[in-house]
């Protein structure tokens, strides 16, 4: 008789925190034990000289969605080709975006990605929503009736014509999260910076697709991140500054750290491991490498890695925005588009991380515990997920993924799993893959095999990511003056 469902025998395990060679017991789809010679398992998997991880929570990702840029172009991947690549991506949780478009009710939105999540999804997804569309409904009701339902953070833009928000919105969605006690998610770009740049290069002819590097400038990432810090600060709410790709924004997040502010970052893998030279490939093929912020240069890609290891970053998600190099995606204007009609975004949901694995953790950037933090713990805390998810413990969901650290792949697109028909990381050679997926104790992916039936993931209402701060204990070394007026909000 056995005494688990799963017994994993003798592999390394990791947390965010630990790492113990011991055998892990599951039994109804949670971890029951952790130990030496635990008892027999009704399937016994030897993970001996591998690792044992939590799965991991990619936290930020665009699936079934509607492009920002580039009218009418959805994103390639739906939520069973977007959850398989994750899942054989070493990935057991996806947190996509519900997103909202102006004159659209918030709650319909989300109903609407049930619909299409629901049947599909082979591994646990839980929504962010998109707020571009800040109406009274939105803010005095939808909003924060959709926290108190689960869906407690919520990600707004400060660019792109169809989702901006101005400063006075911004601190209006801004009140709801801190009454409510939401995360808030932001995408930080000057508008009209990027506007006015791209008016004057497109005057000038400069169309290809190395030219939305250009109007997406450093700066203009740079003094958006410092706004939305502020405009956080003035209202005492958190605030995770996502897709972060150079250094002036690092900076910026770096100064709030250490002023104890509840500001936290989040970067992605196409920020250390391309620049904007990609962009400028033959041909259109630049289009596959245009997304927002852009990879900028090596000097970035070094600073982006510094700000992994000294914890200005709390988060390495994909930005999964997939869209394929064809009529239906990068090239939906034609086969030489203006660079501001190609829809913006990567794939990276399958690869996020094999690549941290591979050039962090075995080349010494980073060690065991900051790649699980990054790649799963920290989402699970910031987003209202953990101790379910984000770790291994007694009593969490069995999700782990088992990691062979001397397996070594060259990376083409056809031994991914996305609808997408390309990857950025083409040729890249990455040692160190996930060889065994399991979610809520089922085995989804195993010897290169997918074993779960569509719609089988479930669906995750998340807490509140961490009780607002009584104003009564204010921030160590925060300016007292700089958020006056937050009490009166309350
Ligand atoms: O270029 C990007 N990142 N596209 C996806 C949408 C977003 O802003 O995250
Ligand atoms: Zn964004
Ligand atoms: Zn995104």
């Amino acid at each position: 008789m056995a005494d688990f469902d799963i017994v994993v025998r003798g592999g390394t395990v990791a947390t965010a925190s630990d790492i113990t060679v011991c055998d892990v017991g599951v039994k109804d789809g949670r971890i029951t034990a952790l130990g030496a010679s635990l008892g027999p398992g009704a399937r016994e998997i030897d993970a001996g000289g591998k690792y044992v991880l939590p799965g991991g929570i990619d936290s930020h990702v665009h699936i079934e969605q509607k492009a920002s840029v580039g009218e009418g172009v959805l994103a390639a991947d739906d939520f069973y080709t977007g959850t398989r690549s994750a899942a054989f991506g070493g990935n057991t949780t996806i947190i996509p975006f519900a997103a909202q478009y102006k004159g659209q009710s918030l709650r319909q939105v989300v109903q609407d990605y049930h619909e299409l999540a629901g049947p599909k999804a082979v591994i646990d997804y839980a929504f962010h929503l998109i707020v571009s569309d800040p109406s009274e409904q939105v803010l005095g009701q939808e909003l924060p009736a959709l926290i108190k339902d689960g869906y407690t953070s919520f990600k707004v833009y400060m660019t792109y014509d169809s989702l901006q928000l101005d400063d006075y919105q911004m601190l209006q969605v801004m009140e709801v999260a801190r009454r409510e006690g939401a995360m808030m998610m932001v995408h930080a770009e000057n508008y009209d910076v990027i506007r006015w740049l791209t008016n004057k290069l497109t005057a000038k002819g400069h169309t290809e697709p190395r030219y939305h590097a250009i109007s997406h400038a450093r700066l203009a990432e740079g003094e958006a991140t410092n706004r939305a810090i502020h405009l956080a600060e003035l209202i005492d709410v958190p605030v995770l500054i996502v897709h972060v790709s150079e250094q002036r924004a690092m900076e910026r997040i770096l100064w709030a750290r250490n002023r104890a502010m509840r500001v936290y970052g989040e970067t992605c893998p196409q920020y250390l491991f391309l620049t904007a030279d990609d962009l400028d490939r033959p041909g259109t093929e630049g289009a596959k490498f245009c997304c927002s912020p852009p990879p900028r240069d090596a000097e970035s890609q070094e600073a982006v890695w510094r700000g992994l290891q000294n914890g200005t970053f709390q988060v390495f998600s994909s930005d999964h925005a997939p869209y394929r190099y064809d009529e239906t995606g990068k090239l939906a204007h034609g086969p030489n588009p203006s660079f501001k009609q190609i829809p913006n975004g990567l794939p990276g949901i399958e690869l996020r991380m094999p690549l941290l694995f591979s050039e962090g953790v075995l080349k010494g950037r980073i060690d065991l515990n900051r790649f699980v933090e990054l790649t799963s713990t920290n989402a699970a805390k910031l987003y209202g997920l953990y101790p379910r998810k984000g770790t291994i413990a007694v009593g969490a969901d069995a999700d782990f993924a088992i990691w062979d650290p001397e397996e070594t792949r060259t990376v083409t697109w056809d031994i991914l799993h996305d609808n997408v028909g390309y990857t950025p990381y083409e040729g890249r050679e990455i040692t160190g893959w996930p060889v065994l997926v399991a979610s809520r104790g089922r085995i989804v992916v195993e010897d290169g095999e997918l074993n779960a039936e569509r719609g089988s993931g479930d669906f995750l209402r998340c807490a509140l990511p961490e009780p607002a701060r009584p104003l009564e204990q204010p921030v160590p070394e925060m300016d007292p003056a700089s958020n006056f007026g937050a009490h009166l909000l309350d």
